[in-house]
């Protein structure tokens, strides 16, 4: 069986998360795909709307099947759609599934959103994720000042009026390179209520970077400027797809560190370099470490194709 139904059901049996890793050019997919295919891991390939716009449909769909042709685990996915329109159509082109993301509109309006994308995407077998609560943190096109946990009772509402097939809730993880000012926490207390009102349903994580220190460094060496960036400790990461039902974890930031840090190296130490392919080379494979390193110690994915 190969169906991303399938992975996420195997993963909330078998307490596994599928890692749910942005792409935004050729390198990065490449890079995701080797560190997958080493392990033998499933995973989702995220596209955000603006990753979306940058490489354009025809590039994205293109790159997703030479990728799945030759490692076919590798599931297609929307992250973050804002609206019916760009959910539609990303269900048109052939995505896996969907993320529709109304969780900045008012809960009903965020309920009505949602099952619309449910309503159309699961004709055709494509599955959706909804957000409750709100996760902090900016990004290109993906932005909120706020943070307000998901209320549980909410949450089982929300399951139940929109038909969605698995939840992004908010308890303490945010989006990009500067997740905390204070301790670094995360509301397992909230996890649990959740999941005892919403037993045995799949939950998923963003913004859950761990923005290791030897990256930010590396950037920082080679004339970046990074100051107090700072990501998700591993082991809270670790407890919440081993003791809880987190089955999609996303991470986007970890790449784009590892990408940047190689690129500045190379360029920094060859000032004569100016082919691409060796900096954007060494670039993929820092991602294929970072992505290899998830796979063994906070996905526990490998294996589990
Ligand atoms: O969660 C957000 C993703 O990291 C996408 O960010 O809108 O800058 O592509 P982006
Ligand atoms: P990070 O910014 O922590 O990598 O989160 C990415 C994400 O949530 C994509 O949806
Ligand atoms: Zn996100």
């Amino acid at each position: 069986m190969n169906n991303l139904r399938y992975y996420i059901n195997k993963a909330l049996n078998e307490h596994f998360a599928l890692g749910a890793i942005n792409f935004n050019n050729m390198e990065s997919l490449q890079g995701i795909k080797n560190a997958c295919k080493n392990l033998s891991s499933p995973a989702i390939i995220s596209v955000s709307e603006g990753a979306l716009s940058y490489m354009g449909d025809d590039f994205v769909m293109a790159l997703s099947s030479a990728c799945k042709k030759e490692y076919p685990y590798l599931f297609l996915h929307l992250d973050h759609g804002k609206s019916f329109e760009v959910c539609k159509k990303a269900v048109d082109l052939g995505f896996d599934s969907v993320m529709i993301d109304g969780s900045a509109l008012p809960f009903e309006e965020n309920i009505k959103l949602t099952k619309q994308v449910c309503d159309y995407a699961h004709q055709k077998d494509v599955l959706v994720e909804g957000e409750l609560g709100q996760i902090k943190g900016i990004e290109d096109n993906v932005s909120s000042d706020f943070e307000h946990f998901t209320n549980p009772q909410s949450a089982k509402e929300f399951v139940e009026k929109t038909g969605v097939d698995t939840l992004a809730i908010a308890i303490g993880t945010s989006h990009g390179a500067y997740k905390y000012k204070g301790e670094q926490t995360l509301r397992f207390d909230i996890l649990e209520k959740i999941e005892s009102i919403l037993p045995n349903f799949p939950l998923v994580l963003h913004g859950a970077s761990t923005v290791d220190e030897y990256l930010v460094n590396q950037i920082n060496q080679f004339g970046g400027n990074l100051t107090h960036a700072i990501g998700i400790p591993k082991a809270l990461l670790q407890k919440a797809v081993k003791e809880h039902n987190i089955i999609k974890i996303n991470t986007d930031t970890d790449l784009r560190l590892a990408m940047t840090a190689q690129v500045r190296k190379v360029l920094e130490e060859k000032p004569e370099e100016f082919d691409p392919r060796k900096y954007l080379g060494p670039g993929r494979e820092e991602i294929t470490k970072v992505v290899e390193d998830k796979i063994l110690n906070i996905f526990f994915s490998k294996d589990k194709i």
